[in-house]
């Protein structure tokens, strides 16, 4: 396991530029080498403002978008045209302006009645995009991550039986605010990514970072975040400054903003 690369940038506006600079980066490197760009999406704040970025990006010139495939790393178990659903949020601020095909969006279904179904039917259907039968593992080009203050990300919560899971792609999860219902990838489809994103913004995240960055206490260990870890692919934390104070490599001023 590669160390994770640390990228602080002044503010959120920069962290959005440069993470969608090394997105579209990814994906023609992607496109070049298989045809194709696999990529799972992030709900949440941070994440929304890089989609809006890239949709803003005349990145048509740098990456063909008809050769991308989205997939989402979790969603919350309400319908497509929820407020709350991470999908509604992509198709709002990504695929529409981007005027990415319905055919090349991999939603998974949270307004299945059955969110252990659902879960199932969604690592079905990335297995036969994937042409990856169990026990074969499939490899996303990129994962985009968020973090939550608690630690989450995706929708693995702190001390959920999710976090266990060793074999399947996908499952369901509880949330312990909001959306309660979640369907979300599990810790080892996502370490099988070829590059892992977290993107991470705000004052508030500032403590979690630390935690999930340079923490040593066992709970640091056990923290959703901090298990993302890919096995051969690589980690990267876009940060902002006021995310990033805590560090002490920040402080040291090791990690200069524009690495
Ligand atoms: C979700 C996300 C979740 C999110 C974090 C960070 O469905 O909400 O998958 O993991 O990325 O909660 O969200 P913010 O960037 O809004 O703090």
């Amino acid at each position: 396991m590669t160390a994770p690369e640390l990228r602080i940038m002044d503010d959120g506006t920069e962290l959005a530029r440069e993470a969608a600079d090394l997105v579209v980066w990814l994906g023609g490197e992607a496109i070049a080498a298989n045809g194709r760009f696999r990529v799972a999406l992030s709900g949440g704040t941070t994440p929304r403002t890089l989609y809006g970025t890239l949709a803003g990006l005349n990145s048509s010139r740098r990456m063909d978008w008809s050769k991308a495939e989205f997939f989402f790393g979790d969603e919350r178990c309400v319908p497509p045209d929820h407020p709350e659903s991470n999908f509604r949020m992509a198709q709002e601020t990504l695929f529409q302006p981007l005027r990415i095909g319905q055919q090349q969006i991999f939603r998974m279904p949270g307004e299945a009645p059955d969110p252990e179904r659902a879960a199932r039917q969604y690592e079905t259907m990335i297995r036969t995009q994937f042409e990856t039968p169990a026990p074969a593992w499939p490899c996303f080009d990129l994962v985009l991550l968020g973090l939550g203050e608690d630690g989450h990300t995706a929708s693995l919560f702190p001390g959920t039986p999710a976090l266990d899971e060793k074999d399947r792609l996908v499952v369901s999860s509880q949330s312990p605010k909001g959306v309660k219902a979640r369907l979300t990838l599990t810790v080892p489809a996502i370490n099988r990514a070829r590059t892992v994103v977290f993107l991470v913004s705000g004052a508030g995240k500032e403590a979690i970072v630390r935690s999930v960055l340079e923490g040593t206490k066992g709970e640091d260990r056990s923290l959703p975040a901090t298990m993302i870890r890919p096995a051969q692919g690589r980690l990267i934390w876009f940060l902002d400054r006021v995310a990033a104070a805590g560090l002490t490599i920040a402080k040291q001023g090791m990690v200069s903003h524009e690495e």
